[in-house]
């Protein structure tokens, strides 16, 4: 029997544990995946386990996507690239480190239909998951990518590795084609970021990062004032999916029996 884990903390809400024994079973793959809440001195014994393979792959989310790093043989370029890793695995005898968030945003954004060509971003927050979203858009075709938050002094040190990116005042709206909310507010029920919209031009896509509870404040906002809407399940989603890739060598199924399945208890 293999072992999964993802490490995170909070954890209790994570869905990966949910998503990947659901494949597990549908694959006929002899594995259980689980969670736990590590303290930083965890971690280094927790990755010692991928080598001695008593754990066969991992998911590690917010706050230890970069913590984990020293701790790895190797990374992905892209893993190196946003400084963060939320998928691990071992390949020849080497603890190995890797990003799929990127793959999962961009993936959940093409599925809207949007292109992102010639097009202006804005996103708030500057947290672990801020890199890998900058990266997804780059690689969409983004023109301009402007990044907000509370402290300014994180925007400078994501702005150092990626100097296309354009810092703007906190509480300052200005006027692009997508709105992203990449803060932790809204995981709360009712966190709002209380941003005044209402002179935005309407027909602006607002994505959300968060997908739990999946109609945020800011979505709410922007749904009632005429903008296109999108949460972070898809995401989600495809990041699972090319964990998976990783671990196993194919593509997992994402249909809606098992988003059905995802959503109810
Ligand atoms: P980390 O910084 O450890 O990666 P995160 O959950 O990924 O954590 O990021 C949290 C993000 O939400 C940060 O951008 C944070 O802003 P600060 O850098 O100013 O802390 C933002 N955030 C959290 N609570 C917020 C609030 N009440 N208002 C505005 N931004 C908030």
């Amino acid at each position: 029997m293999k072992k999964h884990l993802i490490i995170g903390d909070p954890i209790e809400h994570s869905l990966s544990p949910k998503i990947h024994n659901y494949w597990f079973k549908e694959n006929k793959i002899e594995a259980i995946y689980e969670k736990q809440k590590p303290n930083l001195k965890e971690i280094k014994k927790i990755i010692q386990e991928v080598k001695d393979d008593r754990i066969y792959g991992m998911n590690v989310t917010v706050p230890f996507k970069q913590e984990v790093i020293k701790y790895l043989d190797k990374l992905s370029p892209l893993a190196k690239k946003t400084n963060s890793v939320n998928t691990i695995l071992k390949i020849d005898g080497k603890t190995y480190g890797d990003n799929t968030d990127i793959i999962g945003f961009e993936l959940s954004i093409l599925d809207l239909k949007v292109s992102l060509k010639n097009k202006t971003a804005i996103i708030f927050g500057a947290g672990g998951v801020v890199p890998s979203i900058v990266v997804a858009l780059q690689n969409l075709g983004i023109r301009e990518i402007n990044i907000t938050n509370r402290t300014s002094e994180k925007v400078k040190l994501i702005k150092s590795n990626f100097s296309m990116i354009n810092e703007v005042k906190w509480g300052d709206l200005g006027n692009y084609d997508i709105y992203i909310n990449a803060t932790s507010v809204g995981l709360k029920k009712n966190d709002d970021l209380d941003l005044d919209i209402k002179n935005l031009h309407k027909g602006k896509l607002f994505y959300d990062v968060i997908y739990n509870p999946p109609m945020t404040n800011f979505l709410k906002g922007a749904k009632n004032h005429e903008h296109q809407i999108s949460n972070g399940e898809k995401m989600f989603l495809y990041q699972a999916q090319k964990a998976f890739e990783l671990w196993y060598g194919f593509s997992p199924k994402i249909d809606n029996v098992l988003i059905n399945f995802l959503k109810n208890d």
